[in-house]
């Protein structure tokens, strides 16, 4: 198949791993018979140095007209001025509201070997595969009055609202329900149910959308003691769904029980196919530059963009395995501790040496 694929590799070592992510996409296309088409654009901190604006019209033009978005990561200390106009993260929401995407997946499945990395007791990680749907364009990001003002006394108030129509709250809840049935068939909707409005609306809706899917089990958790019960029992979840700024906090969360967020990759979607996939992890810019980065997550990411966006569900499982072997063998990078680590090159290059 022929596909155009838009990478934003964005700041810090987003360029490095999506380099190496760009190399894998070439090998299966070479493996599989396929034409991938990349083009390069700016996003986030790089495009405020070059345009003064986080997303310029023609990234967002380019990812309009791609097939999917592959994004390194965006942000650092040089544009980390809380009084800055401009911010590389108003790139990154912006894009996924221009384009639609209201699901964010992050799947969480800690790999056996390494589960002693993680800070957690082994048995605590065993048999861990869930998956976290985050509602990625309402929420408490977007809602509407959001702003700074300086009151008539000299004082300053900000707001922010979390707002959500049960439209919203219908098409993810019911995205989450259709994961589930080709999992375990159970979704936990997390919420905030006893104190805020909106998570009362949630609640009401994902009951609602519980009667379509009578093979799935619904239940509702508070996010509070969803933080504690991914520590204390994280292989008791299939499919996590919950508000935006929720989703955020718990997959940083979850991804200690994989050991390093340099593995977990995600993919935002919306009506269509077109979708955007991007590593979990932030632009790290303390080890930008020096080749060490973890390129797993964004290499997880590219088999997310095959299976989600090109249908390619072969080539995305043939990354996975090729992953899972690299891991297998003990090669890592130096996030996973190891006495001779890989570099991101080293490390990109094992992966694809595995690719069958
Ligand atoms: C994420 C990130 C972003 C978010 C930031 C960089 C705006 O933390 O994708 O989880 O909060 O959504
Ligand atoms: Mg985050």
């Amino acid at each position: 198949m022929n596909a155009k694929i838009a990478l934003t590799p964005g700041d810090g070592i987003g360029p490095e791993v999506v380099d190496e992510a760009r190399r894998m996409l070439d090998a299966v296309a070479a493996k599989f018979g396929h034409t991938f088409t990349f083009t390069e654009h700016l996003l986030g901190g790089c495009a405020i140095d070059k345009h003064g604006t986080a997303l310029p019209a023609d990234t967002l033009a380019a990812a309009r007209n791609a097939d999917a978005v592959l994004l390194g990561a965006v942000g650092g200390p040089k544009w980390d001025d809380p009084q800055a106009k401009v911010r590389p993260e108003q790139g990154l929401l912006a894009i996924r509201k221009e384009l639609g995407l209201y699901a964010n997946l992050r799947p969480v499945r800690p790999h056996p070997a390494l589960a002693a990395l993680s800070p957690l007791k082994p048995e605590r990680v065993a048999g861990v595969d869930f998956i976290v749907v985050r509602e990625l364009t309402g929420g408490l990001y977007f809602g509407t009055p959001k702003g700074r003002e300086t009151l008539a006394d000299g004082s300053e108030r900000a707001v922010d609202t979390l707002v959500y129509t049960d439209s919203e709250i219908r098409r993810i809840v019911r995205l989450a329900f259709q994961l589930a049935q080709q999992r375990r068939k159970l979704v936990t909707s997390v919420d905030k149910a006893n104190v805020l409005e909106s998570s009362r609306l949630w609640r009401k809706v994902a009951l609602e959308v519980a009667h379509e899917f009578p093979d799935v089990k619904l239940e509702h958790q508070l996010v509070d003691s969803c933080a504690m019960r991914l520590i204390t029992h994280a292989p008791s979840f299939d499919v996590i769904v919950t508000e935006n700024m929720f989703g955020d906090i718990l997959t940083d969360e979850a991804a200690v029980l994989a050991g390093s967020l340099g593995l977990l990759p995600s993919a935002s979607l919306g009506a269509g196919r077109r979708g955007l996939y991007e590593p979990i992890h932030g632009s790290a810019p303390d080890i930008a530059g020096k080749g060490i980065a973890n390129p797993t997550g964004t290499i997880l990411s590219a088999a997310m963009l095959l299976r989600h966006s090109l249908g390619l569900a072969a080539e995305a499982c043939a990354i996975e395995s090729a992953v899972k072997a690299t891991l297998d063998a003990g090669q890592f990078t130096a996030d996973l501790g190891t006495k001779s680590p890989l570099s991101t090159v080293q490390m990109g290059a094992a992966i694809r040496g595995r690719l069958e």
